[in-house]
C-alpha cells in the first residue's frame, strides 16, 4: 500500500509524473476525470485547519469521491481506542486516510494497522503536502511552462524562525529530494533535531542543510526566504519565550533584500504580520503565499489520483 507521511514517499523518479498532473489538474479545474467516484476518505483531524481541511475536501469532491471529516475529539480514538483498532475499523468503510495530528508516530502506526493509504495532513514532525504544493508553487514560476521538477535543481531555500518545526523538517527533507540547498537561521537551541538528523541519515541525505544564527548569512543567494509561525500548534505554552527569542529571525524588507533580486517570499500560512514577518514583505509582488495556499488543492488532487492508481495497479 502506497502512503504519503514523509516527502520521500514519492520516489524522485516518480515526481516529473506527479507534477506533470498537479499542472493538468490546474489547467482542467473541475473537469477531471472521477477517479474517486464512489470513494469515501475519511478526514481524521486532532488540530484546526483551514487550507488543509477545505482544499482536500474540495479536492476529493473534484475526484468524483466523498469527504468524511471527523474531528478526532469526537471519535473513540479520543476516549482512548488505540490507533491500530481505529485503522483497521475505517479500512472497512472507507478508501483513504487524511490525517492531521501530533506524534508522527501515530499516522505511521495508522498506515502499517490498516489496509488503504494514509496521507500525512500535518504532524509536529513533518507536513509532506504544504512541501509538495509549495515546490510546485516554485517551479511554476521558474520553468516557465518547461521541466517541472529540473527547475527546482541547484536552487537555494532559506529558512527562518522556528528552525526545529515541522515545516523546518519538512523543508529539509524535501530541498534534499528536490535537489535543492537549504540554509536556516535559527537561535542555536532551535537548531534542527536529532530526530530530524536520523531520518535525513536513513534517506541517504545526511548533513544535507547549513544552520547558523545569522540571519543575513542564511538568506545571502537565496531564491526563497521562507518563514512559518513561532507558535505551531501545541506549542502554546512557550509563546511568549518564543516571540522573544525569535524576534531577531523576523523577516524584515531589509532581510528579503538580501536575498536575490528576484527571491520569492513564502510562508505555508496562517501568518502573523509584525511578528515572523513584517507586512511590508507580505505586500511585496514576489510574495506568492495565496499561490502556495491555492496549490494545496492542486498538488493534493494529483496525489489522491496516484495513491489510489497504486492500490489498483
Ligand atoms: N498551511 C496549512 O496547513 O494551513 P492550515 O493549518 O490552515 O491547514
Ligand atoms: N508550524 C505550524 C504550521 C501550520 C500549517 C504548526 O504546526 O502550527
Amino acid at each position: 500500500m502506497k502512503h504519503f507521511l514523509q516527502e520521500t514517499d514519492f520516489q524522485a523518479s516518480e515526481l516529473p509524473a506527479l507534477f506533470a498532473l498537479a499542472r493538468e489538474q490546474k489547467r482542467k479545474r473541475g473537469r477531471v476525470s472521477k477517479v474517486l467516484a464512489g470513494q469515501t476518505w475519511a478526514m481524521i483531524f486532532s488540530k484546526s485547519s483551514t487550507r488543509t481541511r477545505v482544499s482536500f475536501e474540495t479536492g476529493i469532491r473534484e475526484l468524483g469521491g466523498n469527504p468524511l471529516f471527523l474531528n478526532a475529539h469526537d471519535i473513540q480514538l479520543g476516549r482512548g481506542e488505540s490507533i491500530e483498532d481505529t485503522a483497521k475499523v475505517l479500512s472497512r468503510f472507507v478508501h483513504g486516510l487524511i490525517v492531521r495530528t501530533f506524534d508522527h508516530s501515530d499516522v505511521e502506526r495508522l498506515a502499517a494497522a490498516g489496509t488503504v493509504p494514509v496521507i500525512n495532513a500535518l504532524t509536529d514532525f513533518l507536513h509532506p503536502c504544504q512541501i509538495y504544493a509549495d515546490a510546485f508553487t516554485m517551479a511554476e514560476r521558474w520553468s516557465k511552462g518547461g521541466n517541472l521538477v529540473g527547475a527546482l535543481r541547484g536552487r537555494k531555500i532559506a529558512f527562518l524562525g522556528d528552525t526545529a518545526c515541522n515545516m523546518a523538517n519538512s523543508w529539509i527533507l524535501g530541498a534534499n529530494h528536490f535537489g535543492m540547498k537549504i540554509s536556516l537561521a535559527g537561535p542555536k537551541k532551535f537548531a534542527p533535531t536529532k530526530e530530524l538528523d536520523a531520518l535525513l541519515a536513513r534517506e541517504g541525505f545526511a548533513g544535507g542543510y547549513q544552520f547558523t544564527t545569522d540571519p543575513f548569512e542564511a538568506v545571502r543567494g537565496a531564491d526563497v526566504v521562507y518563514t512559518d509561525v513561532w507558535v505551531s500548534m501545541g506549542k502554546e505554552a512557550e509563546s511568549r519565550k518564543r516571540r522573544r527569542v525569535l524576534q531577531p529571525y523576523a523577516v524584515t524588507a531589509k532581510l528579503f533584500a538580501a536575498a536575490k533580486a528576484d527571491a520569492l517570499f513564502m510562508h505555508c500560512l496562517p501568518a502573523h504580520a509584525g511578528e515572523e514577518v513584517e507586512q511590508a514583505v507580505l505586500d511585496n509582488p514576489r510574495c506568492v503565499i495565496f499561490d502556495e495556499a491555492e496549490n494545496r488543492l492542486h498538488m493534493q488532487k494529483a496525489i489522491l489520483t496516484r495513491l489510489n492508481a497504486a492500490r489498483k495497479g
